[in-house]
């Protein structure tokens, strides 16, 4: 038996290959255009590995799809890639557009030739699952409760609308063609691996460099964290154990304004990595301006899954953060491989204009 997964050298498809194959022997066909957030250097401990399988390609190439299909008749599909930064998407949406939703309806379409020829137990046994976000939810007022899978559809970036939309499309196959399709909405990841555009890393990565830490806005909304390896464990259950055609929150419980992320940050880092000046990181702290349409406050209600899966997350907020801030701390060498000349071109292009 083999899994193909699309996506699997970015932040959280990296770490599912990685738990997978110390999970298990099933064989990983890996499938990723190695786009800036592609890195290999975060699968070097498979080199030489025959259970791994890297191909780079693209999800909106189908022969592409079809061949890897076809040569690996695998048992089921498990979707991460996509385009992912929030902010990127605001300065630059086609991409989000093309590989989100054209690439999903690529992936959906070759799903359905393959798993339509496949018979017996192998057809029955085949599985879609699609990685999807809370994003798609929109944003919560404080009182509101957390986001249950039967939330209303409210997108409200170009990459939570591009989401959204491969979920409607992730549904309408399983419905309309009865593609045994599985979806989960994932609350905001962190963990080892994770590129330092977003909050957790940049925050740390800043921090070392002595740059700031551009806080947007108020910093007060809210985001609901979970470790990486929880959200990968849940796909594990998800794939194991869920039903065909459900959808399943998942979440850690772990709602925080993200000055107190920072806050969180800080104080790690100057336990363990004091600045030569003997002064707090937090001196380095810059409001800047906001997100445009940037939403408030997202949060999981995940207790389908807790109770229809048994899942939990390991990790409570303390251990994840304090193992996340020691691996960037022992990392600096793959922080720096990541920062490359795009990178940098990056920052300039969100930062400049923000006054940080
Ligand atoms: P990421 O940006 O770190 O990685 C995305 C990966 O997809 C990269 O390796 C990239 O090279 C690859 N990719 C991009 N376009 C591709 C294409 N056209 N064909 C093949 N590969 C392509 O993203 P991530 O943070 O690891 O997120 C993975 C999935 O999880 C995404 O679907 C995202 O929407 C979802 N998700 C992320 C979070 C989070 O907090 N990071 C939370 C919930 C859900
Ligand atoms: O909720 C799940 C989503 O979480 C995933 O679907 C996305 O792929 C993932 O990128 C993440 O989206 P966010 O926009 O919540 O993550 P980001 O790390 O970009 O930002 C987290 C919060 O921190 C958000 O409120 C914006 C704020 N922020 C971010 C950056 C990069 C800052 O204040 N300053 C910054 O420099």
């Amino acid at each position: 038996m083999t899994i193909l997964i699309t996506g699997g050298a970015g932040f959280i498809g990296s770490n599912f290959v990685l738990d997978w194959l110390r999970e298990s022997d099933e064989p990983v066909v890996n499938l990723d255009k190695l786009t800036y957030a592609g890195n290999l250097g975060n699968l070097r401990g498979l080199e030489g590995d025959a259970r791994h399988t890297f191909v780079q390609g693209d999800i909106c190439d189908r022969a592409c799809v079809d061949g890897l299909l076809t040569a690996h008749r695998p048992r089921a599909i498990v979707h991460f890639a996509a385009e992912s930064h929030v902010d990127r998407s605001i300065h630059g949406p086609g991409e989000f557009l093309r590989t989100n939703i054209d690439g999903t309806f690529t992936l959906l379409e070759a799903a359905r030739a393959y798993w339509g020829a496949l018979e017996g137990e192998e057809k029955a046994a085949f599985r879609f699952h699609h990685v999807s976000t809370d994003e798609v939810y929109g944003s919560l007022a404080p009182d509101d409760p957390p986001f249950t899978e039967t939330n209303t559809y409210a997108p409200n970036s170009p990459y939570s609308a591009s989401k959204a939309a491969s979920d409607h499309l992730v549904r309408a196959w399983h419905h309309t063609y009865g593609l045994p399709v599985t979806t989960s909405n994932c609350s905001n990841n962190y963990g080892p691996y994770h590129f330092p555009e977003k909050l957790i890393p940049l925050m740390i990565a800043n921090a070392l460099a002595g740059k700031p830490l551009p806080i947007y806005g108020d910093g007060q909304q809210i985001r609901d964290w979970l470790y990486v390896t929880d959200h990968c464990s849940a796909i594990r259950a998800i794939l194991a154990d869920g039903k065909v055609g459900e959808v399943y929150n998942v979440g850690g419980w772990n709602e925080m304004p993200n000055i107190e992320i920072v806050h969180t940050l800080i104080r790690l880092l100057d336990e363990l990595s004091p600045r030569a000046d003997g002064a707090s990181y937090a001196e380095q702290i810059a409001y800047v301006a906001d997100r445009p349409g940037h939403d408030r406050r997202y949060a999981i209600d995940a207790r389908k899954i807790e109770r229809e899966l048994g899942w939990r997350p390991a990790e409570t907020f303390q251990t994840g953060i304090r193992k996340t801030v020691e691996w960037y701390l022992a990392n600096q060498a793959w922080v720096r491989d990541v920062q490359s000349g795009a990178y940098r071109e990056w920052l300039d292009r969100n930062y400049a204009h923000r006054g940080a």
